[in-house]
């Protein structure tokens, strides 16, 4: 048996990177032995997975390469993946000739065949992997991701992920179920479903026919034995239809955690977004949520700064800050990508005004969760415990994915029990096992 060869890789942006790194991982495996490392210089192979949402990550890009360049082996390859690869395609190379190769982030069952290719460049967007059967790679055997789309097919104006991933497409509900199983069979209790649009799935499928919708393919998931939970990431507000949220709050599987992105509480700037639904009709399915299912928690991503915002359109973001109280914020200040139409709007804010704005939502947010958190004093979770911490430390997730540490050690891996919180803090709770 040949020595394996070392691999280093690092994942930047979404769950969807993460899950791309694994599959890289897993494909690789196939035609040769290759083992981890954390360690740069005895690397034989060096992998960048990255990400193009926004502008910051890009820009770093090349002055990585640059300090990778000095610290790796003479021998060791270099590979640029994933959503900035798709982007920037061959001017990778010519900016960086010491990459090796470029592989787009809809070209990954591809790496195993390009990777001795010197200067290879695979970034096709319209290239159908949907059907593909991934080899199997988990970083954390107890955490299994399992795509069950590709691509986007909403045309945000902000957004350059359709320009990356290219058009949606589903892969067969029998394909999810036989990797969900494979998981199971490997000690995963939980699954977490990933696409860009996770309630939009069988809209389009590649070769394959198949009716079935988001609802229905959480039903067939969650007969799946061995499954105990289902979280997904990430869901759109327009397709937020009334079947969806009943099955999301009846299904004791599902678990009760929901992303519903609210970009902006603006009508005007979300028509601009082109989002497609208004601020009371995300009010609505927020209502409908909470009507439902009052012990969901509730994340959102929010854009300050976006071409044309007023005041007053900020106001009207804080607004829905206020009625909605989400459980976690992700914020972002708005920054111009290329081949996204809202770019080229002329009405483009101030930095120094986006940059108020992000710091006083994030203020007003940073208040409203110290309220959430400080509630849960002497709570009860069902906590699934998938990561060994340092100092005697286990971390696990609550149904409602708050994240909890106890004292314990291997033996709570894998395992769903109940934990009374003992101390709260903003971003995770202390418990002791009931
Ligand atoms: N600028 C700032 N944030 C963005 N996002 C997507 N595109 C941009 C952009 N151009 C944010 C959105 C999305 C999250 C994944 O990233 O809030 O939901
Ligand atoms: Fe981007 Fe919008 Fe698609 Fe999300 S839904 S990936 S924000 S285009």
């Amino acid at each position: 048996m040949p020595k394996p060869k070392k691999l280093f890789i690092e994942t930047l942006g979404c769950a969807m990177n993460v899950r791309d790194s694994e599959h890289m991982i897993a494909e690789l495996n196939r035609k040769e032995s290759y083992a981890l490392t954390e360690d740069l210089s005895q690397a034989d192979l060096i992998l960048i997975n990255t990400c193009s949402v926004r502008e910051k990550p890009v820009a770093k890009l090349f002055s990585e390469i640059g300090v990778f360049n000095k610290k790796k082996k003479p021998t060791a390859k270099i590979g640029v993946c994933g959503c900035t690869a798709s982007h920037l395609g061959k001017e990778i190379i010519k900016r960086a000739p010491s990459v090796d190769f470029v592989l787009g982030a809809r070209n990954v069952s591809k790496i195993a065949e390009i990777v001795h290719i010197k200067h290879a460049v695979e970034v096709d967007t319209d290239y159908d992997e949907s059907s593909y059967a991934f080899g199997v790679y988990r970083s954390n055997p107890f955490k299994a991701m399992v795509n069950i789309s590709i691509g986007c097919d909403k045309g945000c104006t902000f957004c350059i992920v359709p320009a990356t991933r290219g058009e949606e497409i589903s892969i067969p509900s029998d394909l999810i179920v036989q990797e969900i199983t494979k998981a199971v069979a490997t000690g995963a209790k939980e699954v977490m479903l990933l696409g860009q649009n996770v309630n939009n799935y069988g809209r389009r499928f590649g070769t394959h026919e198949e009716q079935i919708d988001f609802t229905g393919l959480l039903q067939k998931v969650s007969k799946i034995e061995g499954l105990a939970r289902i979280r997904f990431t990430s869901p759109h507000p327009l397709h937020m239809d009334d079947a969806f949220l009943e099955e999301f709050a009846s299904n004791p599987k599902i678990c009760k955690q929901i992303h519903v992105p609210l970009q902006s509480g603006s009508t005007k700037l979300l028509k601009a977004m082109k989002r497609g639904y208004t601020k009371e009709n995300f009010l609505n399915r927020c209502a409908k949520i909470r009507a439902l299912c009052p012990e969901a928690t509730i994340s959102t991503d929010i854009i300050v700064g976006f071409p044309g915002e007023s005041d007053a359109d900020f106001e009207e973001t804080m607004e829905v800050l206020e009625q909605v109280r989400f459980d976690q914020l992700f914020s972002f200040k708005y920054s111009p990508r290329p081949m996204t139409e809202a770019a080229l709007y002329e009405t483009q804010v101030d930095a120094e005004i986006a940059s108020v704005r992000l710091s006083c939502l994030q203020t007003r947010h940073t208040e409203i969760l110290d309220e959430i958190m400080g509630g849960q004093l002497d709570k009860v979770h069902e906590v699934y415990f998938d990561e060994l911490k340092p100092y005697g430390k286990i971390a696990g997730r609550s149904d409602d994915g708050k994240l909890v540490f106890v004292d314990g050690s291997e033996e709570l891996l894998g395992k769903i029990v109940p934990v009374r919180v003992v101390k709260t803090s903003r971003g995770a709770l202390d418990g002791t096992l009931i």
